[in-house]
């Protein structure tokens, strides 16, 4: 049988200029967390759902993420000749060779939704999945990852999912926030969205973490949005858009967000990951003990 969920869209044209200057030349999305790039994270995430075409939604100096989901035949001609094989294999495992890559170009940052609306073609009429690489995502220890939790719930409902989680009051001016119906088992049918809403008028805590499940008539809302916050075609206002004619459901997912976009979650990550790690793990708790700093 043919999977449900088979297209992933990553939107990584954006300039990354929390980060400057480590991304005065490179992308944001290429950011090592321990030893892999953000984007490797998400696209292994995607990959675990059972999605196998990969659609990035790139910009100007972007290259070194196409350039990363390629072969690299003089590394892997090199290594293979010093019979550096547990490396090769590592080079290698990037792009299994079931998954395709395919990439769009974003000419102007339009936002979100704008960025979106470039993969439409590639998309076309089928459910797809948007993942923002600036947001690390891990399910729990030995369970499944975030995505591929949401492809159970899509799998089950048919219905568009967005992955939710609760923030502090001073915080809902970041994200996208929803509202509605409480389902039970850690599902909301949505009834309003609101991009970066103020504190004051929040509908609810409930924050979207960048990952979603879509149905392609989003595609139409997102054009009929216009332009929303900041001046920006935004993805929150054509899933908006989508709820007068469809149900979406807001999905608090089992695992943990880092904020990847920004200094504080992306230090997070690498002290958390680090700590995970197989190779570094023990050495790097043992060095962290000794630094006692708290
Ligand atoms: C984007 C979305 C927002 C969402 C957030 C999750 O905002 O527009 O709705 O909550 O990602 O990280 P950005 O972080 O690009 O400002």
């Amino acid at each position: 049988m043919k999977p449900v969920l088979t297209k992933a869209v990553f939107p990584v044209a954006g300039m990354g200029t929390r980060f400057l200057p480590a991304t005065k030349a490179s992308p944001k999305e290429m950011l090592p967390v321990v030893d892999k790039p953000l984007i490797q994270y998400a696209v292994e995430e995607a990959y675990e759902a059972g999605i196998r075409e990969m659609i990035f939604v790139t910009g100007r100096s972007k290259r070194a993420i196409e350039d990363h989901f390629d072969t690299a035949y003089e590394l892997e001609t090199e290594l293979e000749a010093a019979g550096k094989h547990a490396l090769l294999e590592v080079v290698r495992s990037v792009q299994p060779s079931d998954m395709q890559c395919v990439y769009v170009r974003q000419p102007r940052a339009l936002g979100l939704g704008h960025a979106v609306l470039c993969a439409e073609h590639l998309v076309g009429d089928a459910p797809f999945a948007v993942l923002l690489a600036d947001d690390l995502m891990q399910g729990q220890a030995g369970g499944p990852g975030v995505l591929k939790q949401m492809a159970e719930v899509f799998a089950r409902t048919r219905s568009s999912v967005l992955a939710v989680q609760e923030v502090p009051l001073d915080h809902v001016h970041r994200y996208g926030i929803v509202a509605g119906h409480d389902m039970g088992q850690g599902l909301v049918d949505v009834q309003h969205m609101v991009e970066k809403p103020k504190a004051e008028v929040a509908p609810s805590r409930l924050a979207v973490a960048g990952r979603y499940i879509l149905t392609p008539a989003v595609f139409e809302r997102i054009r009929a949005g216009g332009r929303g916050v900041q001046g920006e075609i935004q993805l929150t206002d054509g899933i908006a858009g989508l709820l007068a004619t469809e149900k979406v459901l807001a999905f608090s997912y089992a695992g943990k967000r880092y904020d990847c976009g920004s200094k504080q979650g992306f230090l997070q990550a690498t002290v958390e990951l680090a700590l995970q790690h197989p190779e570094v793990g023990a050495e790097f708790r043992d060095y962290l003990q000794q630094l006692n700093v708290v």
